[in-house]
């Protein structure tokens, strides 16, 4: 067991204890970090003149050969030690003596796991952003390739009024794209850096803050030293917009989850996103939009764990705050997982635009263009409501559209019809006209996919 706080004990840990106390197990996977971080400390130190250019060169070497060993597999990170601030110094003081044991000046595991946490959250929220604009390219490609895919658009999951494919996915265009900018916002928020904040009081060294901030691509110092080591709030806030991504590919699942069903069959999940049944052979069931579905719940749970986590605690660092890490990882791990796996899935399904049309003709989609028309002929929109709603009623016993009826039977219900209604309520008709912006209408739906294009080039 090796330990930085042996001095004032003189009896051994219990295992027991020392078992749930240690993280080794899962802040490991900050080594990369903890190695930055203690670079940019040594190289500060040494310019603040607490370590000579010699010591300096010796810990670099000594962190980089730690850093490549751990990566080549030579080295191995193991349980001995309490975490992998305690596993870094140890071995490096092994490597290079006594060099390694000036290392910790004038810094604490607090400042140094708020660094390392940091940096690791800000590696994964521009890897979030990534996905996402990988995601939205997709998206981009799919709307040009629909803007006049005609199907019907929904409220309370009945049909409501047509639009096209390419609007629709253009409303989960604007929810990722408000995820990306949520990614942006954190990132700019959060890009101070604590280190040199000590435990908490800040340490009596002269160090450069500025210099190790810069060093780190941080755009400068933290402005509270014990701020600096209980602050999480970047933490729960990426956590946050984790969530809301999850909500987004959770929603979206859903919907291509029913479009995928035998009663809607507005989509065709491609083999490779797709499984069967162990019993029945004629199924091919959409697992992955389930699971994206279902694994939204464990992205909101590591949010509401770490606030929870932090909700009572005092100022400063309290070991609770050592919880901030797995359930993180887990999220974090699991949205880039649904990602990549929702984008692939979207990129290879098929659109069956044959099904989508005629199911967007069926259900008097065109309904509130019928009764339009008559507002246009003078009728006042009350009435025409009404006349449109009797016309509905004999459609449905029918079994018809309300373009299948003839002229005559339309004129039988309301003599204001005249032959240009069959063209005012068809589908073409009553998706064009829709020019408002943000509408489906495909001249101004062309527009907006241009704005949407143009972002992506940036
Ligand atoms: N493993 C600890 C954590 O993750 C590192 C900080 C320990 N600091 C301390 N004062 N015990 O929070």
């Amino acid at each position: 067991m090796a330990q930085l706080w042996g001095g004032r004990f003189t009896k051994e840990t219990d295992k027991m204890v020392y078992a749930f106390n240690a993280s080794i197990r899962f802040d490991q996977r900050l080594l990369e970090q903890d190695i930055r971080g203690s670079k940019a400390h040594a190289t500060m130190l040494a310019k603040c003149g607490l370590l000579t250019e010699e010591e300096k060169e010796q810990i670099l070497t000594g962190l980089e050969g730690i850093l490549s060993d751990v990566q080549a597999g030579s080295l191995e990170i193991t349980d001995a030690y309490e975490d992998v601030h305690s596993f870094v110094e140890a071995v490096l003081t092994e490597r290079i003596g006594e060099a390694g044991k000036r290392l910790h000046t004038g810094r604490s595991r607090n400042d140094q796991v708020a660094l390392d946490m940091k940096l690791y959250t800000r590696d994964r929220i521009d890897e979030t952003d990534g996905l996402l604009k990988e995601l939205l390219e997709v998206l981009l490609r799919l709307m040009q390739e629909n803007l006049t895919t005609y199907m019907p658009g929904f409220t309370h999951l009945q049909k409501a009024q047509p639009l096209t494919l390419a609007h629709h996915l253009g409303a989960y265009f604007e929810m990722f794209m408000r995820d990306r900018s949520r990614m942006q916002d954190i990132r700019k928020r959060m890009n101070l850096c604590p280190l040199g904040s000590g435990a908490l009081a800040g340490t009596t060294y002269p160090l450069d803050r500025e210099m190790t901030a810069s060093l780190l691509d941080f755009d400068g110092p933290t402005g509270n030293s014990m701020d600096s080591v209980s602050d999480r709030d970047y933490l729960i806030e990426y956590l946050s917009a984790l969530s809301m991504i999850m909500m987004h590919l959770s929603r979206f699942s859903e919907e291509l989850i029913l479009w995928n069903s035998n009663e809607y069959q507005f989509v065709e999940m491609d083999d490779t996103f797709s499984t069967g049944s162990s019993i029945m052979p004629q199924k091919k069931n959409p697992d992955i939009a389930e699971l994206v579905r279902g694994k939204t719940g464990r992205v909101y749970g590591a949010l509401m764990s770490l606030l929870t986590t932090m909700k009572g605690l005092p100022l400063a660092y309290n070991k609770d705050m050592q919880e901030d890490k797995e359930m993180a990882f887990d999220a974090m791990d699991t949205a880039t997982m649904c990602l990549k796996l929702f984008t692939g899935m979207l990129d290879t399904i098929t659109f069956k635009t044959d099904r989508m049309a005629k199911s967007a003709m069926m259900g008097f989609t065109n309904a509130t263009d019928a009764a339009d028309y008559l507002v246009m002929k003078g009728v006042p929109f009350r009435d025409a409501h009404s006349i449109i709603g009797k016309l509905v009623l004999t459609c449905i016993d029918l079994g018809c559209a309300i373009d299948d009826l003839t002229l005559d039977q339309l004129k039988e219900i309301c003599p204001v019809f005249e032959e240009d209604v069959f063209d005012a309520i068809s589908l073409e008709t009553c998706v064009g006209k829709r020019l408002t912006k943000g509408a489906p209408g495909p001249a101004v739906m062309q527009k907006q996919i241009e704005l949407y294009s143009a972002y992506l080039a940036k």
